[in-house]
């Protein structure tokens, strides 16, 4: 199982640039905190501490430099793990929120995803608690660079700060620029905050567990084939699922409902996104022949058409 899981071919289509990075990496850009430090600071208490934290990790970055770096060992890491493809989501918001200055960074983290064997694409994320003129500021950003790389454009942060139906003008502007669009959604809330994004036009979900609450949602994102960016370790570290039992990756999956498995923030939830396949089998399951047709899902599921195997 292990090698038939190395050896699969595979895509991530839900990771954080910023939750990629190890406490030895945060320890080299500032020594003066110890690595113990910044192992403590990845722990949480709840949903909004990890979002806290998240915050904090960005803070640190200060600048092109810091994000190059960032960039080059999550794709080498990427790159050990056979994954092929990767849809990497860059907390443009926390950049804005920390008034620096865009464009050398994005260029930074390009440039080092160009010497990568892993094909890239970017999508900016926008902090939903930093309310409308800053998530429309961020799609503003993603706009500006579609001919670079920049295939989506995205939310995330608190759902209950941060309510969809604030960000109507935004995922409409980003829409027509070409952007394809994805919101975190269902994840510490209810199936509710799954209908108001998809009333905002997101084509994926990011985590949408609270889906399997709802039969009728189920069914739609069945039918309309939306997926769902499934994050087994990341819900449990952030204990918006209480035990791995109780993880509905499986309900979702025997109802039809498409789903992708992504490691989302990998360092700060100490996965991969082998691990997460590892985890679908032993925990629930999933047979080989199951396993590779989600490894396919994370190509076919991909934004970029060209994204292959
Ligand atoms: N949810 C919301 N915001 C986030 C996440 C997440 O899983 N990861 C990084 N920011
Ligand atoms: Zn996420």
């Amino acid at each position: 199982m292990e090698l038939f899981l190395l050896e699969l071919p595979k895509a991530e289509l839900h990771l954080h640039l910023e939750g990629s990075v190890e406490p030895e990496t945060l320890h080299e850009l500032d020594p003066a905190t110890s690595v113990e430090e910044f192992r403590a600071l990845y722990q949480y208490a709840d949903f909004d501490s990890f979002l806290r934290a998240f915050g904090a990790v960005g803070k640190r970055l200060r600048g092109p430099d810091d994000y190059a770096l960032i960039t080059r060992r999550l794709l080498e890491n990427l790159a050990r793990q056979n994954v092929h493809y990767a849809e990497i989501i860059v907390a443009a918001g926390v950049v804005l929120w920390k008034e620096q200055n865009f464009t050398p960074i994005f260029d930074a983290i390009a440039a080092a995803a160009a010497e990568s064997p892993v094909q890239v694409r970017w999508i900016l994320d926008a902090v939903r608690q930093f309310g409308p003129e800053h998530v429309m500021q961020v799609a503003e950003m993603a706009a500006e660079r579609v001919d670079r790389g920049v295939i989506a454009f995205g939310i995330g942060g608190s759902e209950q700060r941060g309510p969809a139906n604030w960000f109507g003008d935004a995922f409409s502007f980003a829409r027509s620029a070409g952007l394809r669009l994805t919101a975190h959604a269902g994840e510490s809330m209810g199936p509710e905050s799954i209908w108001d994004a998809l009333e905002l036009g997101a084509e994926r979900i990011g985590h949408g567990i609270a889906a399997a609450r709802d039969e009728a949602l189920m069914r739609h994102l069945r039918d309309r084939d939306i997926p769902l960016e499934i994050c087994i370790s990341s819900n449990l570290v952030t204990g918006v699922v209480a035990r791995i039992e109780d993880h509905p990756v499986r309900r979702l999956y025997d109802a039809g409902v498409p789903i992708v498995l992504n490691s989302d923030d990998p360092a700060m939830f100490r996965c991969s996104l082998t691990g997460e396949y590892r985890l679908a089998a032993s925990h629930f399951a999933f047979t080989q022949s199951e396993l590779a047709g989600l490894a396919q899902n994370s190509f076919r599921y991909a934004f970029e058409r060209e994204a292959l195997p």
